[in-house]
């Protein structure tokens, strides 16, 4: 049975090999502290019975205004325990904390090749907001979807209405 738990400060050094993945992003230590200190609700860990981290989601909840929201600042799956639905329950549980602190919605950045995540995220009800020119820097820059999805608070859903043209990375707020 999968067990669903915060993520800790040992957690840290065994998700290595999760992390080996080339689509997920590892930063350094100070910031996954950050996360842990300020919002460790947002930070949720897929543990299998036999002690393996399956994988995990990382977020928060920022802005202010109508641009309150929650963001997904990672999310990963290790291979073997992939198409389980474990993507989906980690962002279940990161959509129902941002309901309970009133957010208007969530979002997220994702690479655009990236199809079979931003096909994922269609379904579980994201939009592609804008488009962020070379959002990722690396041999070669690429371009990050800037999905959202709205949440009960936004019941018209406005924070979702697409911008008709792409930014640049300086121009997020
Ligand atoms: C994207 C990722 C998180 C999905 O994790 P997952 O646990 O396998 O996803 P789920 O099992 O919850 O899938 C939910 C739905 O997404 C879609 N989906 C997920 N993986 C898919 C795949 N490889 N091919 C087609 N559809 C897929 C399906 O519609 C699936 O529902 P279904 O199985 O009922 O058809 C995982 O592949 C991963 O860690 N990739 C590398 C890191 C990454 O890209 N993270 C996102 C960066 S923003």
């Amino acid at each position: 049975m999968t067990t669903i738990r915060p993520f800790t400060c040992e957690d840290l050094f065994k998700f290595n090999k999760v992390n080996l993945d080339p689509l997920t992003e590892t930063y350094g230590l100070p910031f996954y502290m950050q996360y842990l200190a300020h919002w460790p609700e947002y930070f949720q860990i897929a543990e299998s019975p036999s002690g393996e981290i399956m994988g995990y989601i990382m977020g928060k909840a920022e802005g202010s205004g109508e641009l309150w929201h929650g963001h997904v600042t990672a999310l990963t799956v290790a291979p073997e325990f992939r198409r389980i639905g474990l993507a989906a329950q980690l962002m279940n549980i990161l959509e129902e904390i941002s309901e309970t602190k009133r957010c208007f919605f969530v979002d997220l950045f994702v690479r655009v090749s990236n199809k079979v995540a931003v096909d994922m995220y269609n379904k579980l009800g994201y939009t592609v907001y804008r488009r962020v020119i070379e959002y990722y820097s690396g041999e070669e820059d690429e371009d990050a979807f800037d999905m959202r999805k709205a949440l009960s608070r936004d019941q018209d859903k406005k924070s979702m209405v697409p911008l008709p043209h792409p930014v640049r990375p300086d121009e997020l707020e």
